[in-house]
């Protein structure tokens, strides 16, 4: 937490000096008033001074006019440190999370980071708006109280040697019992959060399983859980307010009680005891504020080690100290005995792949579910870095590449097409902010989905909901593959992206994509024969091995794994 708080505070130093500083004077400010009053009651009221009253009296309005302006502009300065310091961290979090490859935010989740980029830093920001607003001056009103309460009488002051401790004692006690608590109320927010996650995911599941009972019971049970840690926590708390109350007026009847007496005898003059009334109230409140400072932190904490915790993470793939400069040509891929294991698996995925695709070329990729046709695709553009052997471009180790200049070679259909809430027209310019509507409309109609833009009555600029809802799952990936298009990149790879198309579009899209793309290296992962049939080298592979590479004739002749796929698929005359 401190070296949080040290690295994000840093700019801050100025207004941090400030708003202390300003913190510092209230607390002087305070304690001195009810030395000033004490005078009045003392010096002008008790000896009909009214000349005394009056100055003092309009010294005093001076004085908290003046702490007035002090406290408005401390805590504005303090809560604008406090955002600015969430927004930093929030920025920082953002920062780094985009630099992760698929490792490092499998190994968090991305819920987990969602919840560390808001609520978390938000407990962090939380104390710090406290602490900057009144608990940094509570030590100054604790000591300097003590301090003037001495001062106006040295007997009464047992009292509060006896009263503090009495104090942190009741506030600690209940404190403690209440931490651990929330630390359970944590998790079962958690549980809730999951449940209501995996309900809404899941709905359709849900109903055609008719589980709907069943997940409102689930729901019910994590609801009550809740509500039970809830209530106790609240109750303990409950204890904490009329305690708290109770110990400030005891300690105002002893105050009363042994001062009248006092007082009586002329050992104290009155206006001692007035003062002394409000010392033992602000060293009581400060005592209180130094305690709720112990159940925030800790919670703040934890928030800050979580936060910390995707700070430091190092990512897998980065960009190369010293990255090699764009190679010229025009986006030969060469893979080159590439082996890949997922992080924490046993066996590689991926075995001794080797393969040459050249510009004007399409490679396309065939194998049964599971065969590790996605893993292999999803190392072009680094999502994850091969754990063996090397993948290259137009002659260069793609590791050594800045990854933007790999990025920008590359136009990615992935297997699950992702549009981003905006409109049609915003999404295919995704990777290419200057394309012109001409642009747009050719590539739509190349990836088959004019026709239903232009149904549309808001055509380019149709609204896309968050994740592409609003348009079916064929209609996502064609635009997907439009947008791909629009880039107009020197290498495109299509994972699986025609699998949601019928069968007509799929064969008029392929055919309008040859005339479309005639300049590119392809990269074709797909399911059905007829998809790749034309390829000008297909890649057979079973179980993360080639097992055979060749046009679709020769592998006819050579490969029984392919043949057996033909098969599955069509008729024998098809085939040929
Ligand atoms: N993120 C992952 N972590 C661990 N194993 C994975 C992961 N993704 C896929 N796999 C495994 O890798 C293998 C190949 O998966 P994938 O490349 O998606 O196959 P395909 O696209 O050919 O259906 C599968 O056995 C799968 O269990
Ligand atoms: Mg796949």
């Amino acid at each position: 937490m401190i070296s949080l708080l040290k690295t994000y505070l840093r700019p801050y130093w100025k207004a941090l000096i400030l708003v202390m500083a300003l913190l510092m004077a209230q607390a002087i400010a305070n304690l001195y008033l009810p030395s000033l009053n004490a005078d009045i009651i003392n010096n002008g009221v008790a000896r009909g001074n009214t000349a005394y009253i009056t100055s003092t009296g309009s010294f005093m309005l001076v004085v908290t006019l003046v702490l007035g302006i002090v406290s408005v502009i401390g805590i504005y300065w303090g809560s604008k440190t406090a955002m600015a310091f969430g927004r930093d961290v929030r920025g920082a979090i953002f920062t780094k999370v985009q630099t992760f490859s698929q490792k490092e935010v499998n190994h968090f989740g991305a819920p987990s980071l969602i919840t560390r980029n808001t609520n978390d830093v938000q407990q962090v920001q939380m104390v710090l708006v406290f602490a900057l607003n009144m608990i940094l001056s509570a030590p100054i009103m604790a000591i300097g109280g003590i301090i003037m309460a001495l001062r106006e009488d040295v007997p009464l002051s047992m009292i509060i040697v006896v009263v503090v401790p009495v104090m942190a004692i009741i506030v600690g006690l209940i404190i403690s019992r209440a931490v651990p608590l929330f630390q359970v109320m944590q998790k079962r927010i958690d549980r809730v959060n999951q449940v209501v996650r995996e309900k809404l995911s899941g709905i359709r599941v849900i109903r055609a399983f008719v589980r709907t009972d069943h997940e409102a019971k689930r729901f019910d049970v994590a609801n009550r859980d809740l509500t039970q840690t809830a209530l106790t926590v609240n109750r303990i708390f409950a204890l904490l307010m009329p305690t708290l109350t109770l110990v400030l007026y005891s300690s105002t009847v002893a105050v009363l009680w042994f001062g009248g007496v006092r007082v009586n005898s002329g050992a104290m003059p009155i206006g001692n005891l007035t003062a002394f009334l409000t010392y033992i109230m602000q060293i009581l409140l400060a005592v209180m504020m130094a305690t709720i400072m112990f159940v925030l932190v800790p919670r703040a904490a934890v928030s800050a080690g979580r936060i910390q915790e995707v700070l430091e993470t190092e990512p897998s793939v980065t960009d190369p100290a010293e990255p090699a400069a764009p190679a010229e040509g025009r986006g030969t891929i060469e893979f080159r005995d590439v082996e890949f294991r997922y992080p924490g698996a046993e066996e590689p995925v991926l075995h001794h792949i080797s393969f040459t695709s050249s510009p004007g070329e399409t490679t396309a990729i065939i194998g049964s579910t599971g065969s590790g046709k996605t893993t292999l695709v999803n190392l072009i553009p680094r999502l994850y870095d091969a754990t063996g052997g090397t993948i290259l471009m137009d002659g260069v180790d793609i590791r050594q590449m800045r990854r933007d200049d790999l990025w920008q070679k590359i136009g990615f259909v992935p297997q699950r097409a992702f549009l981003f809430s905006g409109t049609i027209g915003s999404n295919l310019r995704y990777g290419n902010e200057e394309a012109d509507d001409e642009m747009l409309w050719h590539a739509l109609e190349v990836a088959q989905s004019r026709e239903f833009v232009d149904e549309l009555a808001e055509g380019l600029e149709y609204p896309i909901a968050q994740g592409g809802t609003n348009v079916s799952g064929g209609q996502r990936q064609r635009l997907a593959i439009a947008r791909a298009l629009v880039k107009r990149p020197e290498i495109y790879v299509f994972d699986d992206s025609f699998s949601a198309l019928d069968f007509t579009t799929d064969s008029r899209l392929r055919a309008a994509l040859k005339n479309e793309i005639t300049y590119a290296t392809t990269i074709v992962v797909a399911q059905r024969v007829s998809s790749i049939m034309h390829a000008d080298r297909i890649i057979v592979l079973e179980r993360g091995t080639v097992v055979g590479m060749g046009t679709h004739d020769e592998l006819m002749e050579t490969s029984p794994t392919y043949r057996e796929i033909v098969f599955s698929q069509m008729s024998e005359e098809e085939a040929a």
